[in-house]
């Protein structure tokens, strides 16, 4: 348990919290890139059809996750796969352990790493849960053509494709530094 730490919210005002959980606070940081990434995809998918989303993934995706991150304090939220698209989401040893872990256990349930005192790792499993995601990530049988020639033009060694729905895909992970 934490003492007492300070953490300014996503919205813009700071809130004093005392014994807070530190798996809620990264959960609550995770659910706020979960839900700016997943408006961000549906918008661009909506004004243009799949092709419109590969070329808005490309800039939007990392943009958002700045952008979420700017209002974060202390926590930075970033996604990591074993078959990355954007090679900046390659996980480090240590979270490439618990990436195995969910694979193994299929579980939907996040897990708490704490790395030292005032250092964590929470971790909240994706799956392909929603069909729109293996048209840009599925098979021959399932990628979207159009969509799919753009993506690989902008990622030349893009590991992401393969997956079929419900298949674990990676995790969000919040990295929270706590100030004493
Ligand atoms: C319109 C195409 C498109 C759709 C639909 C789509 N993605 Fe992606 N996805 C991308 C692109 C492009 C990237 C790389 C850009 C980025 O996010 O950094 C990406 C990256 C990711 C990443 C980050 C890891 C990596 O490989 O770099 C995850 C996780 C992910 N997608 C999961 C999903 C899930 C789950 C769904 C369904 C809800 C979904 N995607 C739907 C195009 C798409």
């Amino acid at each position: 348990m934490i003492k007492k730490i300070i953490l300014i919210s996503t919205i813009t005002s700071t809130i004093l919290i005392s014994d807070t959980n530190v798996t809620t606070l990264g959960e609550e940081a995770i659910m706020s890139m979960v839900k700016s990434l997943k408006h961000t995809l549906k918008g661009a998918i909506k004004e243009g059809g799949m092709v419109n989303g590969a070329n808005v993934c490309k800039d939007s995706a990392v943009a958002v996750e700045r952008d979420v991150n700017s209002k974060l304090n202390n926590i930075v939220v970033k996604r990591v796969t074993t078959k990355p698209r954007n090679i900046d989401n390659t996980p480090s040893q240590d979270e490439l352990k618990v990436l195995n872990e969910f694979e193994k256990t299929n579980s939907k349930k996040s897990i708490t790493i704490k790395i030292d005192e005032n250092h964590y790792k929470v971790y909240k499993p994706i799956y392909m849960e929603m069909k729109v995601c293996v048209a840009c990530h599925g098979d021959e049988k399932t990628l979207n053509k159009r969509a799919y020639d753009i993506i690989k033009n902008n990622y030349k060694n893009d590991k992401a494709i393969g997956y079929k729905k419900d298949d674990f895909r990676g995790a969000f992970v919040a990295d929270i530094i706590l100030k004493p």
